[in-house]
C-alpha cells in the first residue's frame, strides 16, 4: 500500500461487533476505510478485524502499542496476521521501540501493514506534559522531534492533529505521513475536540488520511456525510 494515498479513515467507535457491522451494513457501494479502536477490539478481538477485512473494507488498527521493544516487536508479529492495512505505536517508546515494532510487523515476504507513530496525544496540554511528565520543551518542538523519531527508525508517518500536519512536512519532508483526527465540518460542533478542522482545509495544510468518528458515525445519514467529507478532502 502507497504510504502518501490520500483517504477518509472513518473511526468505528463503537462497543460490539453488532452495533459496527450495522453502521458499516448502510455502505453499499464504496468501502470506506475504517479505523478500529481499542474498544471495538478490546470487546469484540481479531472475528472483527477479520470480518471487515472480509467485507473488502481497508483497516487502521489503532491500538498505540508502547512497552519494551521485545514486547512490541513480538505483539507486532501477531498483528501482522492480521493484514491489516495500518497500525501504530507512542513514538515516545523510543528509537529502539519503534525499530522493534517495524521488524515485527514485516513478514517473510518482506510486505508489512504501513505503521505510524502518535506523537504527542491531543488531549496532552503543554502544561500537563511539562509540570506532569517534566518535558521542558515547548509542545511543537516535542512533536516535530518525535516525528523526525519515527522517521528516523523507518516508520512510514505519524498521527497528530491537522494543524500540526504543516510542520510535521517541513520537518519530515511530504513523504513522511499525516494521519489526522479532530476534524469538523464547517458547520457542525466540536464534540471534546479542541484543535479541530474542516476536511477540506486539513488536505490544503497536508494530512494524508482524515480520521474522522462522530461527524460520520453520529450524523442521521452517515453515507452521505462519508461522501460529504470526500467530496471536501478527495474533491471527488
Ligand atoms: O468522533 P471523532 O471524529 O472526534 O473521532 C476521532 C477519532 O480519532 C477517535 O477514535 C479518537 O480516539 C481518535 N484520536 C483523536 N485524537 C488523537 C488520536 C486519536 O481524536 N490524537
Amino acid at each position: 500500500m502507497k504510504a502518501n494515498a490520500n483517504d477518509v479513515i472513518i473511526a468505528c467507535d463503537f462497543p460490539t461487533a453488532e452495533e459496527t457491522l450495522r453502521f458499516l451494513d448502510k455502505f453499499t457501494d464504496r468501502k470506506p476505510f475504517v479505523k478500529i479502536g481499542m474498544e471495538l477490539y478490546y470487546g469484540a478481538g481479531n472475528e472483527i478485524v477479520k470480518e471487515i477485512k472480509r467485507r473488502g473494507h481497508k483497516i487502521f488498527l489503532d491500538l498505540k502499542l508502547h512497552d519494551i521493544p521485545n514486547t512490541v516487536k513480538k505483539s507486532m508479529r501477531v498483528l501482522s496476521n492480521l493484514e491489516v492495512d495500518m497500525t501504530n505505536v507512542h513514538a515516545s517508546g523510543t528509537i529502539e521501540m519503534m525499530k522493534a515494532a517495524i521488524e515485527g510487523l514485516t513478514r517473510e515476504d518482506g510486505t508489512r501493514p504501513l505503521l505510524i507513530a502518535v506523537t504527542q496525544l491531543t488531549s496532552t496540554s503543554e502544561e500537563a506534559m511539562q509540570k506532569q511528565l517534566l518535558i521542558n520543551a515547548d509542545i511543537n518542538t516535542t512533536i516535530r522531534k518525535y516525528a523526525a523519531n519515527a522517521k528516523e527508525a523507518g516508520l512510514d508517518g505519524v498521527v497528530c492533529s491537522p494543524l500540526e500536519a504543516g510542520f510535521v512536512k517541513e520537518e519530515c519532508g511530504t513523504d513522511f505521513m499525516t494521519v489526522t483526527p479532530g476534524i469538523r465540518f464547517a458547520d457542525s460542533g466540536k464534540d471534546d475536540q479542541v484543535r479541530i478542522t474542516t476536511p477540506e482545509k486539513a488536505r490544503q495544510i497536508g494530512s494524508d488520511y482524515i480520521v474522522v468518528g462522530r461527524p460520520i458515525t453520529a450524523a442521521e445519514d452517515p453515507v452521505a456525510a462519508y461522501n460529504e467529507c470526500c467530496r471536501q478532502f478527495l474533491g471527488e
